[in-house]
């Protein structure tokens, strides 16, 4: 079936997919975020001769909205990244949005997606673990990968296609420093695989994916059009439960202005005596507290132990994301 008059818009912010190194055999010390998104789409979908058939009669679009190594993300990009996925998603003739993004920090921003982003079309993200001019380049293939997905998904969802597999935002995040598929969605698992072209669900994934079910009370969603400019959003920090936990950190952290704070907890969520007094001194002046766990598998099931909210699926770096977004909205509903 050809796709009439429908594009595919392709947004590049940097990473090691846009990385070059000094030779072809050099695949660890490298320059991430050097060739423009212009390029690297070239490089696959001018290749139309080359291409998946769902892919055929698209048109491609790109817009390079950073150009930065993900380590040095932050909120001012974000805001702009989901200011541009919003305004792309609105035209009728964009069919969905596919994002080139470093792998260090791909996962905050797929899931800060999926909270504000809120159109009924796919938003695809995809990176390289090899730079660019790498004799084997694992980038060409994800983006390749990425399109075709994009173009076979249907309905809202943020997605991370690389390496053959198509993670959930909710559930993916980089687990290996260096290996070629970095990516993990723990006892999730990667939802679908990408063979002869063609998404292979894995069964049942698809409907259990979040945005198919009712949505926890953990994360309301954040109206895009709502979003106060970054310099305005709320400071949150993760602090992490270890033995000998002296939580004097806490401390200098009140002290210091913080607005919430995200606990990497061992085990279940739990934290040590002195980190919980800590923690419930902070919560008393109005800071506001959510658990995690330091285990990179499982969700963070609810005890009456629990002093504080729980962050459920959500690693650290994500529950961070869905607090400040927390209490941004709380602070919205408190001024109007
Ligand atoms: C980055 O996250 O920008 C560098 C590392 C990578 O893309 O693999």
């Amino acid at each position: 079936m050809q796709a009439k008059n429908q594009k595919i818009v392709v947004l590049g912010t940097g990473g090691t997919i846009a990385g070059e190194s000094n030779s072809e055999n050099e695949g660890l010390a490298y320059q991430a975020a050097q060739r423009s998104i212009h390029d690297l789409t070239q490089a696959v979908a001018g290749k139309s001769q080359a291409l998946p058939e769902a892919l055929n009669g698209f048109q491609f679009d790109t817009e390079q909205v950073s150009q930065i190594d993900s380590k040095d993300m932050d909120f001012s990009i974000w805001y702009q990244l989901a200011q541009r996925c919003d305004h792309w998603l609105s035209q009728p003739d964009v069919h969905s949005v596919v994002i080139t993004h470093g792998t260090d920090t791909l996962e905050e921003t797929a899931y800060f997606l999926s909270r504000v982003v809120q159109h009924k079309k796919p938003i695809v993200l995809t990176c390289a673990m090899r730079p660019a001019n790498f004799k084997d380049a694992d980038g060409p293939q994800n983006m390749r990968d990425a399109l075709n997905a994009a173009s076979q998904l249907k309905g809202q969802g943020v997605w991370l296609v690389a390496a053959g597999e198509i993670h959930h935002s909710q559930y993916v995040q980089k687990v290996h420093p260096t290996r070629l598929n970095a990516f993990d969605s723990g006892e999730w698992g990667p939802v679908a695989h990408m063979h002869d072209d063609q998404i292979h669900w894995r069964r049942g994934a698809f409907e259990s994916c979040p945005q198919n079910q009712l949505k926890s009370g953990m994360n309301p969603g954040m109206d895009i059009h709502a979003l106060p400019l970054p310099k305005e959003w709320p400071w949150v920090e993760i602090i992490t439960n270890h033995v000998h936990s002296t939580a004097k950190h806490v401390q200098v952290l009140l002290d210091a202005g913080v607005d919430g704070l995200v606990v990497a907890g061992t085990g279940n969520g739990s934290i040590s005596r002195v980190t919980k007094e800590a923690l419930l001194k902070a919560q008393t002046m109005g800071i506001e507290v959510c658990l995690a766990s330091r285990c990179n598998q499982g969700p963070v099931v609810q005890t009456p132990n629990h002093a504080f909210e729980i962050a459920k699926e959500l690693n650290p770096a994500k529950a961070r994301v869905a607090l400040v977004l927390n209490i941004m909205s709380k602070k919205q509903s408190q001024n109007n």
